[in-house]
């Protein structure tokens, strides 16, 4: 009864897509239990001609791709119905089987009045925004704490979600009309425009925690998918400059209903480099100025074809930051990484790993406790030789350069647990795996 969580340990899109399909026709059902249409996950699937077909994933989970594997979207999501239903449609047009799509009744919907306040509030904060997705996924989860959050089953009870409604617009209202000087939301449009989706939402409905719980006592194998990643993580990410769910393994328990004992194995996604979208800090970030005067920041991006998968944003983008890695090793019990996208290294006279960081002259090993420290933590660097070879075509840990191989040792060692699959291209057979994740 295998239960493993994937999870992001940077600050997202280090190919949690690309790892949850490889893994795909191994498992029985594939869960997302946090966020919602925030994230975006590329998923590249070699044809039977020998082309390649890409996906981009937002709210449903990446396994729903493979044929045979159930995919579910768990309580702790926040679901937009509108996308959902785009987005099924989308992978029914190109040929994928969504029927099997299990939605837990326990999920909590993204009204229109939170996009509005998403994007509204990150006008208002200017210079403080958080650079959100825009997407009303921090308002919603700000309305399920608060208790005047709108459920998956209150679709099916048209004088209940009435009442919902009413109570969440008394102060929606309020504070869009009077703080933000916006047009207010009607009771009657936001209920007519949620029961618009009730009878296409019910057949996918359950409860899917008796369902996973049942699945593991029937030796079932279920991976749990995280959006977003640890430094995004609304308690151990970077606050505030984080997304408003738990992405860290915590997270894929409660946002599941499976209990974590239960949990077998926690695969830590990485890559080979890191990068951030959105604001907030970012040690390792070559920014193209002074400091970055190779231009290894767009070098990056441009290798890595780094712009958002979700927003089209170009994302920022710094070395390997061990610190970070070892955080996430630490917070979510990670039993093993997958580093990905080694083959963006390749060209490089030298690759720095960042060891540790240096703030106001102190040498700090372990994430700084302190926001403001790790404001002004300056990278102390180790400098690995480069490589030149095309790795695209190595399958064994063996096939790569010797300096390729000498930077993953070195990743590993720093990093708290051992690299067991290593990226070297997008597509599903671009993979060295050292060690079988199941
Ligand atoms: P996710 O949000 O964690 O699923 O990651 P994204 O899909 O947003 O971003 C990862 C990007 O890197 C996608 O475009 C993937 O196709 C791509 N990718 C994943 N693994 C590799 C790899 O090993 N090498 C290269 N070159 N690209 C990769
Ligand atoms: P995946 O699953 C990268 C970032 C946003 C912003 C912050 C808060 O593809 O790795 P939100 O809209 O969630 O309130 O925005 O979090 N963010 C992501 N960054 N990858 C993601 O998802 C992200 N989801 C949210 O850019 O800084
Ligand atoms: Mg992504």
């Amino acid at each position: 009864m295998p239960a493993i969580a994937i999870i992001g340990a940077q600050w997202g899109d280090e190919g949690k897509g690309k790892a949850t399909d490889l893994l795909g026709s191994s498992v029985d059902y594939v869960v997302k239990f946090n966020g919602g249409n925030n994230a975006g996950h590329t998923v590249v699937i070699p044809q039977p001609d020998g082309s390649t077909e890409k996906f981009a994933l937002h709210l449903l989970p990446s396994g729903i791709l493979t044929p045979g594997c159930t995919p579910v979207i768990g309580n702790g999501v926040v679901v937009d119905l509108g996308v959902l239903f785009e987005e099924i449609e989308g992978l029914e047009a190109r040929g994928i089987d969504t029927s099997d799509l299990k939605l837990s009744a326990n999920a909590h919907v993204i009204a229109s009045y939170n996009r509005e306040l998403d994007k509204v509030t990150e006008r208002f904060l200017g210079a403080r925004r958080i650079g959100t997705t825009g997407r009303g996924i921090g308002p919603t989860y700000a309305d399920k704490m608060n208790r005047i959050g709108i459920r998956v089953q209150d679709l099916f009870d048209e004088s209940i979600l009435r009442g919902k409604v009413e109570g969440a617009l008394e102060l929606k209202n309020q504070i869009l009309t009077k703080v933000y000087n916006r047009r207010g939301f009607t009771v009657d449009a936001i209920v007519e425009e949620l029961l618009s989706y009730a009878e296409r939402v019910r057949p996918y409905v359950c409860d899917t925690a008796l369902l996973l719980h049942e699945a593991l006592l029937a030796e079932k194998t279920v991976l749990l998918e995280a959006g977003q990643a640890t430094l995004l993580d609304v308690d151990h990410g970077t606050y505030p400059f984080v997304t408003s769910s738990s992405a860290t393994a915590g997270g894929a328990s409660t946002g599941s209903g499976i209990a974590p004992a239960r949990l077998t194995q926690i695969v830590g996604i990485v890559k080979a480099y890191t990068t951030r979208v959105g604001e907030g800090p970012f040690p390792t970030e070559l920014d193209g100025g002074p400091e970055d005067p190779a231009g290894h920041g767009e070098f990056l991006r441009k290798q890595g074809h780094e712009y958002g998968t979700t927003t089209g944003r170009p994302r920022r983008c710094g070395w390997y930051d061990s610190v970070v890695a070892r955080y996430a090793a630490r917070v979510n019990g990670v039993t093993d990484f997958v580093l990905t996208k080694l083959d963006v290294l390749t060209g490089l006279e030298q690759v720095p790993i960042c060891v540790a960081y240096d703030v106001d002259g102190v040498r700090h090993d372990e994430m700084p406790v302190s926001q403001s420290d790790f404001h002004h933590a300056t990278p102390v660097y180790e400098y690995l030789p480069g490589w030149w070879e095309d790795i695209s075509g190595a399958r064994t840990f063996e096939e790569l350069p010797a300096a390729a191989r000498a930077y993953v040792e070195r990743c590993e060692e720093l990093s708290g647990s051992r690299i067991s699959v290593i990226g070297v291209g997008p597509g599903r057979h671009e993979t060295v795996v050292r060690h079988p994740l199941i």
